[in-house]
């Protein structure tokens, strides 16, 4: 049990990769609240708390001021503290920045990145003290970019930053702060982006020149990496991007 008697918080868990850290967690020893705009999201993680796990689910739109203070104090109330904080929640919107909205563009900021920024102002003074983990999801298009994904790919970069910048901030607060950095993961987000190219089936046809290991990556393997950053193994780890992209950035 890595994490046993953790409070933890991660977003966007209704489903993909973050419903997998937040039950990763869970079965580590965490007591984890899971978040998401989706209602749908109740019924998945109903899922894991009658398997007897300690998870329990609140929805909020993360882009959303008063959401985020309504799901830091239902965090409070049910956690009575938050020990480690995982944003990953994002939206993915392809488009060349000609083919975005301006609607789009601000959309993609405040849900990927405004989000970060309201969230871990609510958590952070609480962790203040006894310390405490963050962990944002960027991606590999935090390093690199691709063509038509102009306000995703930009929203990505700027996590990576943002995660440096908080890590200098709370360092001293005994607060880490890392971001976990993605390739092409199997859950349904890239489909839109794929469907400007052929599909999903047609680029996946090449996944061996986009990730040198051959094969997409699973939800559960940046779930791991989330666990190894979020326990003490990894205690002198702070500010990184890591990259669990099947080596995509390599070239
Ligand atoms: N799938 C990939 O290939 C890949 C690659 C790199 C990075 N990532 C990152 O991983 C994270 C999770 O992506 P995923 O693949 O699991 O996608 P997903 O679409 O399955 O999960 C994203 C979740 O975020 C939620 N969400 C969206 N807007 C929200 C909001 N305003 N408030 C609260 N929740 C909201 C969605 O409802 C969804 O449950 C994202 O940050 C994404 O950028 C994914």
């Amino acid at each position: 049990m890595r994490l046993n008697n953790k409070r933890a918080i991660v977003t966007g868990a209704g489903r993909g990769i973050g419903f997998q850290i937040a039950k990763r967690f869970a079965e580590e020893g965490a007591r984890v609240v899971a978040t998401d705009v989706l209602e749908a999201g109740a019924e998945a993680v109903s899922v894991l708390s009658n398997a007897g796990l300690d998870i329990v689910f609140h929805r909020a739109d993360v882009s959303q001021i008063l959401d985020v203070r309504e799901l830091a104090e239902f965090a409070r109330r049910t956690l009575g503290g938050v020990d480690i904080l995982v944003n990953n929640a994002a939206v993915n919107i392809p488009g060349s920045i000609l083919e975005l909205t301006e609607e789009i563009w601000d959309r993609t900021f405040d849900v990927n990145v405004k989000s970060i920024f309201l969230l871990s102002r609510e958590i952070i003074p609480d962790m203040r003290g006894a310390g405490g983990v963050v962990i944002n999801m960027g991606s590999a298009n935090s390093y690199v970019a691709e063509p038509r994904l102009a306000a995703y790919v930009s929203s990505k970069g700027a996590i990576l930053m943002l995660s440096k910048a908080m890590a200098l901030d709370f360092g001293p607060d005994g607060i880490r702060v890392n971001c976990i950095c993605p390739g092409w993961v199997d859950t349904s987000f890239n489909d839109r982006h794929a469907e400007l190219f052929g599909g999903r089936d047609e680029v996946l046809k090449n996944i061996a020149d986009i990730h040198p290991i051959g094969r997409t990556i699973q939800p559960e393997e940046i779930a791991n990496t989330a666990v190894f950053l979020a326990s003490d193994e990894a205690r002198a780890i702070t500010g990184a991007g890591i990259l669990v992209d099947g080596g995509y950035t390599i070239k």
